[in-house]
Protein backbone atom coordinates (compact mmCIF):
# COMPACT_ATOMS: atom_id res chain seq x y z
CA UNK A 1 0.00 0.00 0.00
CA UNK A 2 2.69 2.57 1.09
CA UNK A 3 4.27 2.29 -2.85
CA UNK A 4 1.38 3.39 -3.95
CA UNK A 5 0.97 6.73 -4.90
CA UNK A 6 -1.88 8.86 -6.52
CA UNK A 7 -2.60 12.32 -7.77
CA UNK A 8 -6.43 13.32 -7.47
CA UNK A 9 -7.51 16.26 -9.47
CA UNK A 10 -11.40 17.54 -8.82
CA UNK A 11 -12.87 20.99 -10.76
CA UNK A 12 -16.49 19.60 -9.98
CA UNK A 13 -17.83 23.04 -8.63
CA UNK A 14 -16.20 26.16 -8.00
CA UNK A 15 -12.75 24.79 -6.21
CA UNK A 16 -10.02 23.29 -8.44
CA UNK A 17 -7.96 21.13 -6.21
CA UNK A 18 -5.25 18.42 -6.67
CA UNK A 19 -3.86 16.06 -4.47
CA UNK A 20 -1.02 13.49 -3.79
CA UNK A 21 -2.07 10.79 -1.22
CA UNK A 22 0.17 7.49 -0.55
CA UNK A 23 -2.05 4.08 -0.55
CA UNK A 24 -0.93 4.23 3.09
CA UNK A 25 -3.49 7.57 3.94
CA UNK A 26 -0.24 10.10 4.07
CA UNK A 27 -1.19 12.97 2.32
CA UNK A 28 2.15 14.05 0.62
CA UNK A 29 0.89 17.35 -0.54
CA UNK A 30 -2.64 19.10 -1.83
CA UNK A 31 -3.99 22.35 -3.47
CA UNK A 32 -7.15 24.29 -3.37
CA UNK A 33 -7.57 27.41 -5.37
CA UNK A 34 -10.84 28.79 -4.57
CA UNK A 35 -12.94 30.80 -6.87
CA UNK A 36 -15.61 31.76 -3.98
CA UNK A 37 -14.31 35.16 -4.06
CA UNK A 38 -14.93 35.53 -7.46
CA UNK A 39 -18.36 33.76 -8.00
CA UNK A 40 -19.87 35.75 -4.59
CA UNK A 41 -19.13 39.20 -6.90
CA UNK A 42 -21.55 37.66 -9.54
CA UNK A 43 -24.50 35.96 -7.85
CA UNK A 44 -23.33 32.39 -7.84
CA UNK A 45 -21.78 29.67 -10.03
CA UNK A 46 -22.00 30.64 -14.00
CA UNK A 47 -21.02 27.69 -15.55
CA UNK A 48 -19.06 29.54 -18.43
CA UNK A 49 -17.14 31.67 -16.19
CA UNK A 50 -16.00 28.64 -13.08
CA UNK A 51 -14.73 26.69 -16.65
CA UNK A 52 -12.32 29.59 -17.39
CA UNK A 53 -11.20 30.51 -14.16
CA UNK A 54 -10.59 26.26 -14.05
CA UNK A 55 -8.71 26.47 -17.27
CA UNK A 56 -6.68 29.16 -15.89
CA UNK A 57 -5.48 27.23 -12.83
CA UNK A 58 -5.78 23.95 -13.20
CA UNK A 59 -1.86 23.28 -14.54
CA UNK A 60 -0.24 25.29 -11.63
CA UNK A 61 -2.77 23.62 -9.06
CA UNK A 62 -1.42 20.00 -10.10
CA UNK A 63 2.48 20.88 -10.28
CA UNK A 64 1.94 22.48 -6.90
CA UNK A 65 0.59 19.82 -5.70
CA UNK A 66 3.16 17.56 -6.80
CA UNK A 67 5.93 20.29 -5.63
CA UNK A 68 4.50 20.23 -1.95
CA UNK A 69 4.73 16.20 -2.23
CA UNK A 70 8.67 16.17 -3.94
CA UNK A 71 6.96 14.01 -6.77
CA UNK A 72 7.31 14.10 -9.97
CA UNK A 73 4.35 12.40 -12.36
CA UNK A 74 7.35 10.06 -12.71
CA UNK A 75 6.73 8.79 -9.29
CA UNK A 76 2.75 8.07 -9.90
CA UNK A 77 1.32 5.12 -9.82
CA UNK A 78 -2.41 6.30 -10.44
CA UNK A 79 -4.38 9.49 -11.37
CA UNK A 80 -7.74 9.27 -10.14
CA UNK A 81 -9.99 12.06 -11.32
CA UNK A 82 -13.63 13.69 -10.25
CA UNK A 83 -16.11 12.74 -13.42
CA UNK A 84 -19.09 13.82 -11.92
CA UNK A 85 -22.16 14.50 -10.26
CA UNK A 86 -21.45 18.63 -11.16
CA UNK A 87 -20.99 20.91 -13.65
CA UNK A 88 -19.81 19.27 -17.12
CA UNK A 89 -18.08 22.41 -18.73
CA UNK A 90 -15.79 22.25 -15.18
CA UNK A 91 -15.86 18.57 -15.05
CA UNK A 92 -14.19 18.26 -18.17
CA UNK A 93 -11.08 20.76 -17.47
CA UNK A 94 -10.01 17.92 -14.75
CA UNK A 95 -10.34 15.04 -16.53
CA UNK A 96 -8.69 16.49 -19.78
CA UNK A 97 -5.99 16.88 -17.29
CA UNK A 98 -5.92 14.05 -15.90
CA UNK A 99 -5.48 12.12 -18.69
CA UNK A 100 -3.14 14.38 -20.21
CA UNK A 101 -0.89 13.15 -17.41
CA UNK A 102 -1.88 9.80 -17.28
CA UNK A 103 -1.20 8.99 -20.90
CA UNK A 104 2.02 11.18 -21.04
CA UNK A 105 3.20 9.27 -18.04
CA UNK A 106 1.85 5.60 -18.84
CA UNK A 107 -0.57 5.75 -15.80
CA UNK A 108 -4.23 4.24 -15.08
CA UNK A 109 -6.61 6.54 -14.54
CA UNK A 110 -10.02 5.89 -12.08
CA UNK A 111 -12.47 8.25 -12.78
CA UNK A 112 -14.73 9.16 -8.79
CA UNK A 113 -17.53 9.96 -8.15
CA UNK A 114 -17.65 13.62 -6.03
CA UNK A 115 -19.98 12.44 -3.52
CA UNK A 116 -18.79 9.19 -2.70
CA UNK A 117 -15.58 10.57 -2.55
CA UNK A 118 -16.98 13.12 0.54
CA UNK A 119 -18.33 9.62 2.10
CA UNK A 120 -15.06 7.79 1.65
CA UNK A 121 -12.37 10.32 2.53
CA UNK A 122 -14.08 9.40 6.44
CA UNK A 123 -11.38 6.24 5.89
CA UNK A 124 -8.77 8.16 5.73
CA UNK A 125 -9.26 10.05 8.23
CA UNK A 126 -10.09 7.26 10.82
CA UNK A 127 -8.74 3.64 9.99
CA UNK A 128 -10.53 2.19 12.40
CA UNK A 129 -13.34 2.63 10.38
CA UNK A 130 -15.18 0.11 9.19
CA UNK A 131 -18.12 -1.21 6.15
CA UNK A 132 -20.68 -0.92 6.80
CA UNK A 133 -21.42 2.50 8.03
CA UNK A 134 -24.10 5.32 7.99
CA UNK A 135 -23.17 8.64 5.99
CA UNK A 136 -24.63 11.91 5.96
CA UNK A 137 -23.48 14.22 2.62
CA UNK A 138 -24.55 17.50 3.31
CA UNK A 139 -22.63 20.10 0.30
CA UNK A 140 -23.93 23.32 -1.79
CA UNK A 141 -25.41 20.83 -4.48
CA UNK A 142 -27.06 17.89 -2.17
CA UNK A 143 -27.95 16.20 0.79
CA UNK A 144 -27.50 12.58 1.28
CA UNK A 145 -28.39 9.65 3.61
CA UNK A 146 -26.78 6.77 2.15
CA UNK A 147 -25.67 3.23 4.23
CA UNK A 148 -22.41 2.29 2.85
CA UNK A 149 -21.85 -1.67 2.57
CA UNK A 150 -18.77 -1.52 0.44
CA UNK A 151 -16.81 0.37 -1.73
CA UNK A 152 -18.78 1.14 -4.60
CA UNK A 153 -22.04 0.11 -3.27
CA UNK A 154 -24.58 2.36 -1.17
CA UNK A 155 -28.21 2.59 -0.48
CA UNK A 156 -29.60 5.35 -0.27
CA UNK A 157 -32.20 6.62 2.44
CA UNK A 158 -32.47 10.11 1.78
CA UNK A 159 -32.46 13.05 -0.39
CA UNK A 160 -33.59 16.38 -1.21
CA UNK A 161 -36.78 17.22 -2.91
CA UNK A 162 -35.41 20.41 -3.46
CA UNK A 163 -32.85 22.37 -2.22
CA UNK A 164 -29.68 21.18 -0.27
CA UNK A 165 -28.38 22.84 2.61
CA UNK A 166 -25.80 24.44 1.58
CA UNK A 167 -28.01 26.47 -0.77
CA UNK A 168 -30.39 27.64 2.04
CA UNK A 169 -27.18 28.65 3.99
CA UNK A 170 -26.09 30.22 0.52
CA UNK A 171 -28.58 32.36 -0.05
CA UNK A 172 -29.76 33.03 3.75
CA UNK A 173 -26.01 35.03 4.26
CA UNK A 174 -26.79 36.29 0.66
CA UNK A 175 -29.95 38.09 1.78
CA UNK A 176 -28.82 38.77 4.77
CA UNK A 177 -25.98 40.95 2.94
CA UNK A 178 -23.24 39.16 4.77
CA UNK A 179 -19.40 39.25 3.21
CA UNK A 180 -19.62 35.78 1.26
CA UNK A 181 -16.14 36.41 -0.14
CA UNK A 182 -15.46 33.28 1.76
CA UNK A 183 -18.47 31.11 1.12
CA UNK A 184 -22.29 31.98 2.46
CA UNK A 185 -21.85 28.78 4.95
CA UNK A 186 -19.40 30.20 7.25
CA UNK A 187 -20.08 34.04 7.05
CA UNK A 188 -23.73 32.80 8.46
CA UNK A 189 -22.30 30.26 11.05
CA UNK A 190 -19.86 33.22 12.18
CA UNK A 191 -23.49 35.59 12.60
CA UNK A 192 -25.60 33.48 14.27
CA UNK A 193 -23.16 32.79 17.25
CA UNK A 194 -23.99 36.34 17.92
CA UNK A 195 -27.81 35.81 17.70
CA UNK A 196 -30.61 34.53 19.67
CA UNK A 197 -31.92 31.16 17.75
CA UNK A 198 -35.27 31.23 19.43
CA UNK A 199 -36.33 34.59 17.87
CA UNK A 200 -37.92 34.01 15.01
CA UNK A 201 -40.00 31.21 14.66
CA UNK A 202 -39.39 28.97 11.50
CA UNK A 203 -41.36 25.64 10.67
CA UNK A 204 -39.32 22.55 10.96
CA UNK A 205 -39.77 21.04 7.63
CA UNK A 206 -41.34 17.68 6.25
CA UNK A 207 -42.01 16.99 9.41
CA UNK A 208 -45.32 14.82 8.55
CA UNK A 209 -43.40 12.66 6.57
CA UNK A 210 -41.85 10.19 8.34
CA UNK A 211 -39.33 9.13 6.18
CA UNK A 212 -35.14 10.33 5.78
CA UNK A 213 -35.77 13.00 2.81
CA UNK A 214 -35.09 16.53 3.27
CA UNK A 215 -36.43 19.93 1.88
CA UNK A 216 -35.02 23.07 2.44
CA UNK A 217 -37.16 25.42 -0.72
CA UNK A 218 -40.07 26.48 2.05
CA UNK A 219 -37.17 26.93 5.03
CA UNK A 220 -35.18 29.24 2.20
CA UNK A 221 -39.10 31.44 1.66
CA UNK A 222 -39.73 31.61 5.43
CA UNK A 223 -36.25 33.05 5.73
CA UNK A 224 -36.69 35.33 2.87
CA UNK A 225 -40.06 36.52 3.92
CA UNK A 226 -39.08 37.24 7.40
CA UNK A 227 -35.96 39.73 5.86
CA UNK A 228 -38.53 40.98 3.51
CA UNK A 229 -40.83 41.96 6.31
CA UNK A 230 -38.33 43.46 7.87
CA UNK A 231 -36.81 45.85 5.24
CA UNK A 232 -40.35 46.58 4.09
CA UNK A 233 -40.77 48.39 7.35
CA UNK A 234 -37.53 50.08 6.04
CA UNK A 235 -39.31 52.07 3.49
CA UNK A 236 -41.88 53.35 6.11
CA UNK A 237 -40.51 53.47 9.30
CA UNK A 238 -36.63 54.65 9.65
CA UNK A 239 -36.62 52.84 13.24
CA UNK A 240 -37.46 49.40 11.92
CA UNK A 241 -34.88 50.38 9.11
CA UNK A 242 -32.06 50.97 11.88
CA UNK A 243 -33.30 47.79 13.80
CA UNK A 244 -33.26 45.31 10.23
CA UNK A 245 -29.43 47.21 9.65
CA UNK A 246 -28.65 46.27 13.32
CA UNK A 247 -26.50 42.96 13.30
CA UNK A 248 -28.23 41.21 15.91
CA UNK A 249 -31.49 41.24 14.45
CA UNK A 250 -29.67 39.70 11.33
CA UNK A 251 -28.09 37.62 13.84
CA UNK A 252 -31.19 36.70 15.55
CA UNK A 253 -32.59 35.30 11.56
CA UNK A 254 -29.27 33.67 11.23
CA UNK A 255 -29.27 31.85 14.67
CA UNK A 256 -33.24 31.16 13.99
CA UNK A 257 -32.50 30.01 10.24
CA UNK A 258 -29.52 27.26 11.75
CA UNK A 259 -31.50 26.12 15.04
CA UNK A 260 -34.61 25.08 12.15
CA UNK A 261 -32.40 23.76 9.63
CA UNK A 262 -29.89 21.02 11.72
CA UNK A 263 -33.12 20.31 13.66
CA UNK A 264 -34.43 18.67 10.28
CA UNK A 265 -30.56 17.13 9.73
CA UNK A 266 -30.93 15.80 13.42
CA UNK A 267 -34.44 14.51 13.01
CA UNK A 268 -33.62 13.01 9.73
CA UNK A 269 -30.18 11.29 11.03
CA UNK A 270 -32.11 9.76 14.17
CA UNK A 271 -34.60 8.22 11.59
CA UNK A 272 -31.90 7.03 9.70
CA UNK A 273 -30.03 5.58 12.19
CA UNK A 274 -33.28 3.44 13.19
CA UNK A 275 -33.25 2.06 9.57
CA UNK A 276 -29.83 1.46 9.26
CA UNK A 277 -29.49 -0.29 12.02
CA UNK A 278 -32.17 -2.63 11.01
CA UNK A 279 -30.99 -2.94 7.75
CA UNK A 280 -27.01 -3.36 9.45
CA UNK A 281 -27.72 -4.32 13.24
CA UNK A 282 -23.47 -3.87 13.21
CA UNK A 283 -23.66 -0.86 12.31
CA UNK A 284 -22.03 2.04 15.08
CA UNK A 285 -20.92 4.79 13.22
CA UNK A 286 -22.42 7.84 11.03
CA UNK A 287 -20.03 9.59 8.87
CA UNK A 288 -20.67 13.65 8.54
CA UNK A 289 -19.11 14.94 5.60
CA UNK A 290 -19.29 18.00 2.37
CA UNK A 291 -18.98 21.72 2.81
CA UNK A 292 -21.56 22.13 5.57
CA UNK A 293 -20.34 19.60 7.87
CA UNK A 294 -17.44 21.93 8.45
CA UNK A 295 -19.96 23.97 10.49
CA UNK A 296 -19.05 23.24 13.83
CA UNK A 297 -23.06 23.86 15.38
CA UNK A 298 -24.09 21.13 13.08
CA UNK A 299 -21.04 18.72 14.47
CA UNK A 300 -22.00 19.47 18.45
CA UNK A 301 -25.40 18.87 17.67
CA UNK A 302 -24.99 15.78 15.84
CA UNK A 303 -22.66 14.44 18.49
CA UNK A 304 -25.78 14.56 21.05
CA UNK A 305 -27.87 12.57 18.31
CA UNK A 306 -25.09 9.73 18.13
CA UNK A 307 -24.67 9.70 21.69
CA UNK A 308 -28.60 9.33 22.27
CA UNK A 309 -28.35 6.11 19.53
CA UNK A 310 -25.26 4.95 20.93
CA UNK A 311 -23.13 4.92 17.61
CA UNK A 312 -19.82 7.17 17.08
CA UNK A 313 -19.80 10.25 15.01
CA UNK A 314 -16.41 10.39 12.80
CA UNK A 315 -16.52 13.40 11.06
CA UNK A 316 -13.29 14.66 8.86
CA UNK A 317 -11.49 17.95 9.27
CA UNK A 318 -13.09 20.93 7.32
CA UNK A 319 -10.19 21.15 4.77
CA UNK A 320 -11.66 17.72 4.26
CA UNK A 321 -15.03 18.57 3.82
CA UNK A 322 -14.63 21.24 1.58
CA UNK A 323 -14.19 20.10 -2.02
CA UNK A 324 -10.72 18.99 -2.78
CA UNK A 325 -8.40 16.53 -3.63
CA UNK A 326 -7.40 14.56 -1.48
CA UNK A 327 -10.88 12.91 -1.26
CA UNK A 328 -10.16 11.98 -5.02
CA UNK A 329 -7.16 10.92 -4.44
CA UNK A 330 -8.19 8.29 -1.93
CA UNK A 331 -10.95 7.19 -3.46
CA UNK A 332 -9.12 6.26 -6.65
CA UNK A 333 -6.91 4.39 -3.79
CA UNK A 334 -10.03 2.96 -2.41
CA UNK A 335 -11.29 1.63 -6.48
CA UNK A 336 -7.78 0.94 -7.22
CA UNK A 337 -6.94 -1.16 -4.48
CA UNK A 338 -9.82 -3.51 -5.89
CA UNK A 339 -8.63 -3.50 -9.17
CA UNK A 340 -11.36 -1.26 -10.23
CA UNK A 341 -9.27 1.33 -12.88
CA UNK A 342 -9.45 1.84 -16.44
CA UNK A 343 -6.42 1.49 -18.67
CA UNK A 344 -3.75 4.70 -19.68
CA UNK A 345 -4.54 6.48 -22.02
CA UNK A 346 -2.90 7.35 -25.60
CA UNK A 347 0.64 9.36 -24.83
CA UNK A 348 -1.38 12.16 -26.89
CA UNK A 349 -4.66 12.78 -26.91
CA UNK A 350 -5.90 13.36 -30.67
CA UNK A 351 -6.43 17.57 -30.42
CA UNK A 352 -2.86 17.07 -29.82
CA UNK A 353 -2.00 16.58 -33.02
CA UNK A 354 -4.38 19.52 -34.28
O1 LIG B 1 -18.79 20.13 -0.66
P1 LIG B 1 -18.66 21.57 -1.00
O2 LIG B 1 -17.33 22.24 -0.75
O3 LIG B 1 -19.02 21.82 -2.51
C1 LIG B 1 -20.08 21.13 -3.11
O4 LIG B 1 -19.89 19.95 -3.45
O5 LIG B 1 -21.17 21.77 -3.17
O6 LIG B 1 -19.81 22.35 -0.22
C2 LIG B 1 -20.00 23.73 -0.39
C3 LIG B 1 -21.09 24.20 0.51
C4 LIG B 1 -21.46 25.66 0.29
O7 LIG B 1 -22.86 25.78 0.23
C5 LIG B 1 -20.90 26.33 1.52
O8 LIG B 1 -21.57 27.52 1.89
C6 LIG B 1 -21.09 25.26 2.56
O9 LIG B 1 -20.69 24.10 1.89
N1 LIG B 1 -20.28 25.48 3.76
C7 LIG B 1 -20.83 25.71 4.98
C8 LIG B 1 -19.75 25.93 5.86
N2 LIG B 1 -18.58 25.84 5.15
C9 LIG B 1 -18.94 25.55 3.86
N3 LIG B 1 -22.11 25.74 5.39
C10 LIG B 1 -22.34 25.99 6.67
N4 LIG B 1 -21.37 26.24 7.58
C11 LIG B 1 -20.07 26.22 7.22
N5 LIG B 1 -19.12 26.46 8.14
ZN1 LIG C 1 -18.56 18.73 -2.60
Amino acid sequence: REELVVLGIETSCDDTAAAVVRGNGEILGQIVSSQADLLSRYGGVAPKMAEEAHSLVIDQVVQQALDASNLTGEDLSAVAVTIGPGLSLCLRVGVTKARRVAGRFNLPIIGVHHMEAHALVARLVDSDLQFPFLALLISGGHNLLILARDVGHYVQLGTTIDDAIGEAYDKTARWLGLNISKGGGPALEELAREGDSDSVKFKIPMRQYKDCNFSYAGLKTQVRLAIESRSACVDNNPISSASFQDRKSRADIAASFQRVAVLHLEERCERAIQWAKEMEPSINCLVVSGGVASNQYIRSRLSYVVERKRIRLVCPPPKLCTDNGVMVAWTGIEHFLLGRFDQPPPAREPEDYV
